[in-house]
């Protein structure tokens, strides 16, 4: 484990933790405190503050995670960025398993997913999006009747005070990309055109992403999200042949619902799916797709096959980002 921070702490230690097929042999990260904190928690004996130590010493290690921001912030300017410190695992042949956003550009999510391919190592990205229960029930209903033809992705947050992620990066590839990838998973297909518009409010940093996606297959994706709204909302809408889902996301599991009518039934009357309820647990890691990520990237090492969000995959959610940005709404 590269990373025992904030995020790496509240989803990724717990599920892994969980699993009785994993060992999580040994922890590095610069900070001593969380190193450990989290090694003491755990029951982590093998502590490391330098990544390449630990990879040349430990040598029976399958997997790496690397759950790091892509580039050094805080007290730790020197460190080295995230693309240096997976690439480095893959020259190992170790898998790996990297947060989002998979580097500050397409450029770096390429150069990673280059290096695993001539490494044949396994990689997945931690867009736990569509690894969610209520969602996936949601879109496996909805495909009953046929294939999905217009589905939406709603991230709104409040962050006026911080117009870009550590002052450093745009929401859309640190935040957002989830609902952009989710577009993409929502769809099942690959993107074929786009138009987009993207703005700042109240900032000089974009903070309003709107896109109209249209795929391959036929369908058509919206993408509607500004980091000047009231609250976080995220929702993802699915459309197909006479039948919705409204998936409702926020953080809080008691409100996490999947709303499913069909054939003009009213909302009221919708089929409600809740969180809890098909997860069988209140824990958030749980609900939020992360313990599913986490198990289908396991699976997919012990299975030798390629997770769904690997890096060759993620450089084409990058793609779509580095179009959206490109804002080519045409004047009338
Ligand atoms: N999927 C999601 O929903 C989601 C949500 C929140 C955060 N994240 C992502 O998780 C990642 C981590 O975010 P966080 O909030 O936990 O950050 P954090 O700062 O709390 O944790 C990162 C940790 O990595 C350590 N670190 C940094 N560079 C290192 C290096 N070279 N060697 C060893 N340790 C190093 C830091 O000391 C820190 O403890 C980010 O990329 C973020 O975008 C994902």
């Amino acid at each position: 484990m590269i990373g025992a921070g904030n995020w790496a702490n509240r989803v990724h230690y717990p599920s892994l933790a969980e699993f009785r097929d994993v060992e999580l042999k040994a922890v590095c990260d610069l900070d001593e405190e969380k190193l450990n904190s989290t090694c003491d928690k755990y029951g982590i004996e093998l502590r490391f503050k330098d990544y390449k130590q630990m990879l040349k010493e430990v040598v029976d290690l399958d997997a790496v995670y690397v759950i790091m921001f892509p580039i050094p912030i805080g007290g730790y300017q020197h460190a080295e960025p995230l693309v240096d410190v997976v690439t480095y695992g893959l020259r190992k042949k170790k898998h790996v398993f990297l947060e989002k956003p998979p580097g500050i550009s397409t450029e770096q999510t390429k150069k990673m997913a280059e290096a695993a391919a001539a490494n044949n190592c396994r990689t997945m990205v931690g867009f736990n999006r569509r690894f969610i229960p209520i969602a996936k029930v949601a879109k496996k209903i909805v495909e009953e009747r046929g294939m999905i033809t217009h589905c939406a992705a709603t991230y709104h947050k409040n962050q006026i005070k911080q117009p870009k992620v550590y002052g450093v990066l745009d929401h859309l590839t640190s935040d957002a990309i989830h609902a952009v990838d989710a577009l993409r998973w929502m769809s099942g297909s690959e993107v074929k055109t786009i138009a987009s518009y993207v703005r700042s409010f109240y900032s000089d940093a974009i903070n309003s992403f709107n896109a109209l996606v249209i795929f391959e297959n036929g369908a058509i994706g919206h993408l509607n999200s500004c980091f000047t709204a009231g609250t976080r909302v995220h929702r993802f809408e699915m459309h197909g042949k006479g039948i919705s889902a409204y998936v409702d996301l926020p953080q809080e599991v008691d409100q996490q619902k999947a709303f499913i009518v069909w054939d003009n039934r009213s909302l009221d009357k919708a089929e409600i799916i809740e969180s809890s309820k098909i997860v069988g647990s209140q824990e958030f890691h749980k609900c939020y797709g992360y313990y599913q990520e986490n198990r289908h990237f396991i699976d997919c090492i012990k299975e030798d096959e390629e997770p769904e969000t690997n890096l060759a995959d993620a450089t084409k959610t990058m793609m779509l980002i580095d179009k959206i940005k490109e804002s080519t709404v045409c004047r009338l």
